[in-house]
């Protein structure tokens, strides 16, 4: 059996004994709530590790393609480790008229990372959206729940240290 060790997005593992032990307790069964069990394990691991999919898919008498069909269809669910914190940087066009794509360049380059993509010491996930609903902050981005406006280069550099970038 793999033991390999999976990494969430706060740096902990799990094996997939743990996930095993882990899932037992839900008590999985065909009448289980799919949707309901992948957000617990995506709350409890931080992501949906193939390990888990596979668990589920045996425990619930579900076909794995149909696990991972809801996993796929449904934007809230995803299989790769993302950062602690989620960066979303507006691409829209209020903010692409301000400057939105010097304000990403800096963002991608003091991190290190592309859209899409979570740094290697697990702190960060960005990702671009097509607006953030606060166009008079135009450039905006989000990291978490707050909003930050009117962006320079300089000052998105000095907002992610506050969060813990270390340069
Ligand atoms: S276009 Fe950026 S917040 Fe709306």
């Amino acid at each position: 059996m793999d033991q390999a060790k999976v990494t969430g997005p706060a740096g902990t593992g799990a094996s997939q004994a743990e996930i095993e032990t882990w899932l037992a307790q839900l008590e999985l069964s065909p009448e289980s709530n799919l949707i309901e069990v992948l957000q617990a394990v995506q709350e409890r691991f931080g992501y949906l590790p193939p390990a888990a999919l596979r668990e589920i898919s045996r425990r619930t008498k579900t076909p794995l393609s149909r696990v991972y069909g809801v996993v796929s269809f449904y934007a809230q669910f995803y299989t790769e480790p993302r950062g602690r914190h989620t960066i979303r940087c507006c691409r829209g066009t209020a903010c692409h008229v301000k400057g939105a794509s010097r304000v990403l360049d800096a963002v991608q380059r003091a991190l290190g990372v592309t859209e899409g993509e979570t740094t290697p010491d697990l702190k960060f996930y960005l990702e671009t959206v097509a607006c953030l609903g606060t166009c008079f902050l135009a450039p905006a981005m989000m990291i978490d729940n707050q909003y930050f406006g009117r962006l320079t280069p300089q000052r998105v550099v000095s907002i992610l240290r506050s969060y813990g970038l270390e340069q």
